[in-house]
């Protein structure tokens, strides 16, 4: 990564529709693509693609059915992408990026990550899936993937207000079947300051009856 690269601002980017992941899915079939596209209404994913590096090699730990990367993808900003997830996830990313230039690895332990790094590496609604006493050395094997200059965008579902992390963890129960252990935003902070990184921007906010926590760090060139 060059020198130019460290710090770079957001870039604009325009607001990525449900249409736009219709496009995208068009081989996920039936409720699974509706549903995938229905989280343009709950998730600005471009509040997170304006925050990627240029050209950058990206590394999504929970990439899920693979939208982020995609995303990314077809706007040409990034040069590849590797994504880990469990097996199910995984088989639905694979027909949505086939031939694109990704690795997709199925796995839930983080000791099994490719070591990078990486000039990017994404975590998007994946830590308060994680089991609580696996979430810290997550957080931090994550962070150890981000490379001199490169930048890591963290985002979790917010535990307050709590109506609303109550809603969310409702949602979570009905749509992944599982009950969700909330990683607060001061934990997430303090293990990517741990980790030698530089928090550049972070924002809470509210999409539909979903709030949101999203913290951009970098680490530093000189480390
Ligand atoms: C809410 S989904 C988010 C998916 C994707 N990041 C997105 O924003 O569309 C959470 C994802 O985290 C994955 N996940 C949970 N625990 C994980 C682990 N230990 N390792 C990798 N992925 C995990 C789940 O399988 C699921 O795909």
């Amino acid at each position: 990564m060059t020198d130019s690269r460290q710090g770079a601002g957001p870039k604009d980017i325009p607001a990525i529709s449900a249409s736009d992941i219709w496009s995208l899915t068009n081989s996920m079939g039936g409720p699974g693509r509706a549903i995938q596209s229905a989280r343009a209404a709950i998730l600005p994913y471009e509040r997170l693609l304006r925050w990627i590096p240029e050209s950058a090699r990206l590394f999504d730990v929970g990439c899920g059915s693979g939208t982020l990367m995609g995303l990314a993808l077809s706007q040409g900003l990034i040069a590849h992408a590797t994504g880990v997830d469990r097996a199910a996830a995984i088989e639905k990313a694979r027909a949505i990026l086939a031939g694109e230039p990704v690795e997709l690895l199925v796995g839930e332990d983080f000791n099994l990550w490719p070591a990078g790094p990486f000039d990017c590496v994404t975590c998007i609604d994946v830590l308060h899936h994680v089991p609580p006493a696996v979430q810290a050395p997550f957080m931090a094997a994550m962070c150890q993937r981000v490379g001199a200059g490169g930048r890591l965008i963290y985002k979790d579902m917010a535990d307050k207000p709590w109506p609303y992390a109550l809603f969310n963890r409702f949602h979570d129960l009905v749509m992944a079947r599982e009950l969700i252990n909330y990683y607060p935003i001061d934990r997430a902070r303090a293990a990517i300051l741990d980790a030698g990184l530089v928090v550049e921007h972070e924002e809470q906010f509210k999409r539909g009856l979903y709030w949101h926590q999203l913290i951009v760090a970098r680490r530093p060139l000189s480390q």
